[in-house]
This record gives structure tokens, sequence and C-alpha cells, in this order.
């Protein structure tokens, strides 16, 4: 065990000897009953390492229903081929790259897909402008290469490294924002499968079952390029915003419900009515055109993303339910719209006004929506 784990594990011992849960319970525990019943009723052929076969994955993701009546919450709302490709991938000898503009699930998805796959979709490296080859490779316990030189209890893992050792999924979140030199040294990881450690003479040869999951944001495109090399090695599966307003408004919809229980916020009776407001305003200013396609609209800075959506609704609900009295209504959305929307303050302001006026304030059933958002731009 190394000592990141020794420590996780005894954090994790105190945390459920005080009787606290995590704020934010990884994917395999919070749906640890769901993949447990998966598993014991999936009687298909399961890849190398891999806790559930294919389909069971692509089950656990979209939804299903099992024989023993186990209903199976959809994590992800979308085209099902799109989960069944990205399953696939992992199955081959080709990692995968989850690719879309920001809010679209990347992340979700992926940390879904390690729980499902490996049982942990905690092997995770976060990319940044900072990256270190070493949070892709490994590094080194200083005290202990000082005491005795070079040796594996020296060596720090990367969690690329565990993931490979053990045949388990490891996750690159951000995979553009790191520089392109340190993107360069997953190159032998993903063609050849192994990685050189120099210093001892020795490799770390990936074990059936290793897979790496990338995200990356289209925002991000150009930031630092993924080079041809490193992109040939990816199946790249885009994940697109919802292509309705009836699908964002039930992935919203799902999604607060389940975080407003995690935040144990009382669940909003009538709620349907704003979350449809918001996913209108935020598909219509996102588009630039309204939904009747007649006016045409300016997009302001910002990007109005589905997971935007969500934690507007969120806020919304939780001041419904500390200072109003517990059912959301146009008040408790207004500000956080404004929020999102107007990101730069002269320009999106523009943008925002001209909206309220021309197309809030003129529709039907819209007047206590126009004046709360009125009170919150004053
Ligand atoms: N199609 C969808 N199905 C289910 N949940 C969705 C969908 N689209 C967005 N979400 C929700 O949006 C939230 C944010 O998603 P996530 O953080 O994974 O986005 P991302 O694509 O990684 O964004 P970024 O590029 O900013 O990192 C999650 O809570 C996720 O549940
Ligand atoms: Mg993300």
């Amino acid at each position: 065990m190394t000592v990141s784990e020794t420590t996780a594990t005894a954090t994790a011992t105190a945390a459920a000897a005080v009787g606290v849960q995590a704020l934010r319970p990884h994917a395999e525990d919070a749906f640890a009953h769901e993949l447990k019943a998966l598993a014991a009723a999936d009687d298909r052929p399961r890849p190398a390492r891999w806790k559930l076969s294919p389909w069971a994955v692509a089950t656990y993701l979209l939804g299903g229903a099992l024989p023993d009546g186990t209903v199976i919450t959809p994590k992800y709302v979308g085209p099902r081929r799109l989960v069944e490709v990205a399953v696939t991938t992992l199955a081959t000898d080709r990692a995968l790259l989850l690719l879309g503009v920001p809010g679209t699930a990347k992340t979700w998805v992926s940390e879904h897909l390690a729980a499902a796959v490996s049982g942990d979709s905690t092997l995770l490296v976060q990319g940044t402008a900072g990256t270190p080859e070493e949070a892709i490779r490994y590094g080194w316990n200083y005290a202990r290469l000082l005491a005795h030189g070079p040796s594996r209890d020296a060596l720090v893992p990367s969690p690329l490294m565990r993931a490979m050792s053990e045949g388990m999924t490891a996750r690159i979140e951000e995979l553009t924002r790191i520089p392109a030199d340190v993107q360069d040294s997953l190159i032998t990881v993903l063609s050849e499968k192994t990685l050189p450690v120099p210093e001892l003479g020795q490799e770390v040869q990936a074990v059936r079952g290793f897979n790496v999951i990338a995200t990356a944001n289209d925002r991000d495109r150009g930031v630092n390029e993924l080079s041809s090399a490193l992109r040939r090695r990816f199946n790249t599966v885009v994940l697109p915003l919802p292509a309705t307003p009836d699908a964002e408004v039930d992935i919203v919809s799902r999604r607060v419900d389940q975080i407003g229980r995690s935040l144990d916020l009382p669940a909003a009776p009538d709620g349907m009515s704003e979350i449809r407001r918001v996913v209108t305003v935020f598909r219509e200013l996102r588009d630039g055109v309204t939904t009747d396609g007649r006016t045409r609209l300016k997009s302001p800075s910002g990007t109005l993303s589905t997971a935007e959506a969500i934690s507007v609704v969120t806020n919304g609900l939780a001041l419904a339910a500390h200072f109003g009295d517990g059912v959301l209504r146009p008040g408790d959305v207004a500000a956080g719209i404004l929020g999102a929307v107007v990101r730069d303050p002269a320009a999106d302001r523009v943008v925002w006004q001209e909206y309220l006026e021309t197309v809030v304030r003129e529709r039907d059933g819209w007047k206590d929506f126009y004046r709360a958002c009125r009170e919150a731009s004053a």
C-alpha cells in the first residue's frame, strides 16, 4: 500500500467511525447497490479484470430495470450508441477521449465508466498548465531516495502507473490543458503499454484490463493541441449538448433531484415550471434564437451549459428551502440566471436587458418571471 492509500484508508476509517458522510461520494460508493445488482444479474462475458460486461456497463450508464426488480437510474441522458462506442473502446487496446463543449458531462461519464468497469474511479490525473511529468509517470519519496538511493520502495507511482500495474481504468481530466511535452509522455504508455523507469533499469508493464479515459474541452482547443501522435492512440467520442429542450429539462430535473437529496433539501413540489424556464432561457441565449425561431438574439460570453442550469436550479431550491416556503419560485432562480448570463458586466448586461425586454416581457405566462428578473437586475 502506498502512503497516499494508507492516508486515504485512515481518513475513510475515521469518517466511518464518527458516522460522517463524504460530501460527494465517489460514483462506485454512491451507486454501490446498483453496481452490485448489475454484477449479480450479468451473465455476459467480461473482458479481463472488468467488474461487469460491456452490456452491463452501458446499462449502468443509460439506466434500465433488472430481472430482480432493481432499477438502474440513468446517469447519462443521451444517444445510446455513443455510450456503446465509448464502452467498447475501453475493451480494446485504444484509449478513450471524451470531447465536448463545457458542461456536456465528460467528467461525469468518465467517472461512471471507470466506476462500472474497474470499480474504482479515483485513479485520476487532473490536467492543468502546471501538470508535471511525475503526475503521469512517477515521482520519488525524497527521504527514502536520499537514505537508500533509488529503489522500488522510494518510487511514488502516479495514478496512471498504478492503473497499469493493477489492470484498472485511469482517468485524465482536461488532457489538452497539459503542456505538450508532458502529454507526450503518454505516447509510450498508450502504444507500448509500458512505462520505463530508467533509474531502476526496470519497466512497469500494463496488465490486461488497463485503459485510459481522457476528457478534453472543445473550447480549450488551441491552448495545447493534442499532438497527432497522441490523438491517433485515442478513439474520440464527442458528447453533444442535449438535442431537445425536453431532454435538457429531464437532465436538469434528475440531477437537481439527486443533488438536492444529498444536500438534504426538501423536494420542490412544483419546481418543473421554473426548471423549464431556466432551460428555455439558457437554450435561447446559447443558440442565439428564440424557440419559435422568429427572433434572433445576441449570445452572451458565458457558456450557459446544462451544468450551469443545474447549479442555478439547485441554488434556487436552497433559497426556496431556507428563505422561502419551499416552493421554487421565479425569484429564487432569477439571481442565479443573471449571474450565469452576465459574466462580462458591460457587454453581457446589454445582451441580457435586450433579451429581457424583447422576449421575456412579451411571453405569455411569464409576467412573474419577468418581474423577478427585473428586480434581480436592478
Ligand atoms: N447528457 C447528460 N446526462 C446526464 N447528466 C448531464 C448531461 N449533461 C450534463 N449533465 C450534468 O452536468 C453536470 C456537469 O457535467 P461535467 O462536469 O461532467 O461536464 P464537463 O463536460 O466535464 O464540463 P467541463 O468541460 O466544464 O469540465 C453533471 O452533474 C452532469 O450530471
Ligand atoms: Mg470536466
